[in-house]
């Protein structure tokens, strides 16, 4: 049987990609390592943990010791690695525990990899799941392709951008094997409500105000979550050593357009007035350094892989939305207590 090591299963994707790999691959053992910060949650993948092939450990890869026993205990065929601090307006404010987790933490991994596999690396394989935010900002025209230059602006996607080049120069000067991803936002069931559907979503519910940042023309191409799964799996068993895949939805929304179709269905899901939660848009402070736009060309993978997005974003919201609107427990349960600490740090006190 392969052990395949996830690193971040129980974040928002990494929860999507463990049930993916656990179901569909009895034959590979799964072990999801996550160090269950505020954005890790057992309850992401509480339907696949007693599964035969799927084991979950508790463990931080910013520990270098801990990863080398980990890796010399398990000796794994294969690492997905989406452990990360993933959110932009946190990196503004901590950007130092980005540097941690997202570079040294991959470092960690690297050499723990390079280290157990050696020069017999063959048939081994070093995934790593990035971001189109690496490429930095579009302008109005254009697409991010995977030959774009890096250009990164935040402290969460310089973070990102300095872990891919790690990871390109392991395989060029250790011969590592790897293949990395960058995508688009994703959205769908679980995510974290501090991105900005599912916080809006959440505020809605709460009739709280939707805070806009800035002007609301910031672009984003949303991408469903399952769909970015269905693509890790492809490149993980398809995709070709040494090379980079974009991802994407080809669906690029102004924000403000997002956020009025998303006051729209809710209305109709939560039977309020039309125009009831438009009301609680409310205009704030920028971000700063914030990105115009993201666009991704998703050509290569297509054409190399076959993969296109499964779902139209209409259906991919309504999924989403249905899911937050039956999942109240884990919205409560997430936006308990530190939550509280960080709403008030982010919205209240600088906007
Ligand atoms: P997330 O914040 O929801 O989850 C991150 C997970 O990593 C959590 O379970 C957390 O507990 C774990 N983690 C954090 N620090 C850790 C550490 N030091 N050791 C072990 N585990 C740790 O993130 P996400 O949105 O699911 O993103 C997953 C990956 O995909 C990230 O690498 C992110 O950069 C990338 N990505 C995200 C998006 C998006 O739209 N969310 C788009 C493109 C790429
Ligand atoms: O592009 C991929 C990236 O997408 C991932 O690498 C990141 O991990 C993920 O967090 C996401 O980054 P963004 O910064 O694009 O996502 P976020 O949901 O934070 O913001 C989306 C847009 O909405 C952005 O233009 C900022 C704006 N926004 C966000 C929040 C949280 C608001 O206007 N108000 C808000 O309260």
């Amino acid at each position: 049987m392969k052990r395949i090591l996830v690193t971040g299963g129980a974040g928002f994707i990494g929860s999507h990609v463990v049930r993916r790999f656990v179901t569909k691959y009895p034959d590979i053992h799964i072990y999801n390592l996550d160090a269950l910060t505020y954005a890790g949650n057992l309850e992401n993948i509480k339907d696949i943990e007693k599964a035969d092939n799927y084991t979950f450990i508790k463990g931080d890869i910013t520990d270098a010791d801990f990863i080398t026993g980990l890796f010399n205990k398990f000796s794994f065929d294969g690492v997905i690695h989406l452990a990360a601090e993933s959110h932009v307006d946190r990196s503004i404010k901590d950007p130092l525990a980005f540097v941690k987790t997202n570079i040294i933490g991959t470092l960690n991994l690297l050499n723990a990899s390079k280290e157990l596999w050696g020069k017999d690396s063959g048939e081994k394989r070093f995934y790593h799941i990035s971001t189109d935010e690496v490429y930095g900002s579009l302008g109005a025209e254009g697409l991010f392709t995977e030959t774009t230059a890096y250009d990164p602006n935040s402290p969460y996607s310089a973070s990102k951008a300095s872990s891919d080049h790690f990871v390109r120069a392991y395989g060029e000067t250790y011969g590592l094997p790897y293949v990395i991803s960058n995508c688009s936002n994703n959205y769908g069931p679980n995510h974290f409500p501090e991105k900005l559907i599912p916080l809006f979503i959440n505020n809605i519910i709460e009739n709280r105000a939707l805070p806009v940042y800035g002007d609301g023309k910031y672009t984003r191409d949303w991408l469903f979550v399952k769909d970015h799964a269905a693509a890790i799996d492809l490149i993980f068993f398809e995709g070709k050593n040494h090379e980079t895949y974009n991802i994407g939805g080809f669906n690029e929304w102004q924000n403000i357009d997002l956020v009025k179709l998303l006051c729209r269905l809710m209305d109709v899901k939560l039977d309020r007035g039309a125009g009831t939660s438009e009301k609680l848009i409310t205009y704030v402070t920028d971000r700063p350094g914030h990105d115009l736009r993201y666009a991704i060309d998703a050509t290569k993978i297509n054409r190399e892989l076959g993969w296109k997005p499964s779902v139209t974003f209409e259906q991919g919201l309504e999924i989403t939305i249905d899911w937050f609107l039956e999942n109240k427990e884990w919205l409560k349960n997430v936006t308990s207590g530190e939550y509280e600490k960080y709403y008030e740090k982010q919205y209240l006190d600088s906007h």
